[in-house]
């Protein structure tokens, strides 16, 4: 299966997907972190058409999140524009695609997402409620309900790179995708 991973530079659903025999591209205007031959630097928009069969989309939740609510009113720009982009991710020309953000405004200005899953349905003891937004694909089917509801933000250090932290899809949730939705 040939599979886009859309605003991705850590390559962790790429790889999960590699590690299942597809051959599956990570996109982002970042480099990929491992270096990996199989990234695209550049703007996703540009790669959608033709030849994927399964896009799972990443998009910046940084003007989406409920978490800026606060901040809304001062930028409304820049909330239009993020939004368009989940737009144009949706109605890219692929047959199965998944769309990936926290609880955010997606749902109340484009549609409710299809599902929410947690962190510790998936092997990891932590919260962080992750939205996904799917076209022809099911439900991803928690594969190991684990104890521990600590949030991974709280441990983080602050720094430059906390957002790239923050913003790491989890490995069990990789894994869980490249599985059933690789078939
Ligand atoms: C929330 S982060 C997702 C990180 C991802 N979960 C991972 O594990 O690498 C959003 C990413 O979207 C990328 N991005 C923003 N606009 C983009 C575009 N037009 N095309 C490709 N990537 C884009 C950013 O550089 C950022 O790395």
């Amino acid at each position: 299966m040939r599979v886009l991973i859309a605003c991705e530079f850590s390559g962790t659903v790429r790889r999960a997907f590699r590690a299942l025999g597809h051959d599956a591209w990570s996109c982002d205007l970042l480099p990929a972190e491992d270096e990996s031959a199989f990234h695209i630097q550049d703007d996703v928009l540009r790669h959608v058409r033709g030849r994927w069969n399964l896009m799972i989309a990443h998009p910046p939740c940084t003007h989406l999140s409920v978490c800026g609510a606060r901040w809304f009113k001062d930028k409304l720009p820049e909330q239009a524009a993020a939004l368009a982009f989940v737009r144009e991710l949706m109605a890219a020309p692929i047959p199965r695609i998944a769309i990936e953000n926290p609880i955010s405004i997606i749902s109340s200005r484009i549609r409710k997402p299809d599902q929410i899953i947690q962190p510790w349905q998936f092997g990891h003891g932590e919260t962080k409620a992750t939205c996904l937004w799917l076209k022809n694909l099911p439900k991803l089917v928690p594969t190991k309900i684990v104890d521990g509801r600590e949030a991974r933000v709280h441990r983080m250090a602050p720094g430059p790179d906390r957002w790239r932290d923050r913003s790491r899809t989890y490995p069990g949730i990789a894994a869980a995708m490249a599985a059933q939705w690789g078939e």
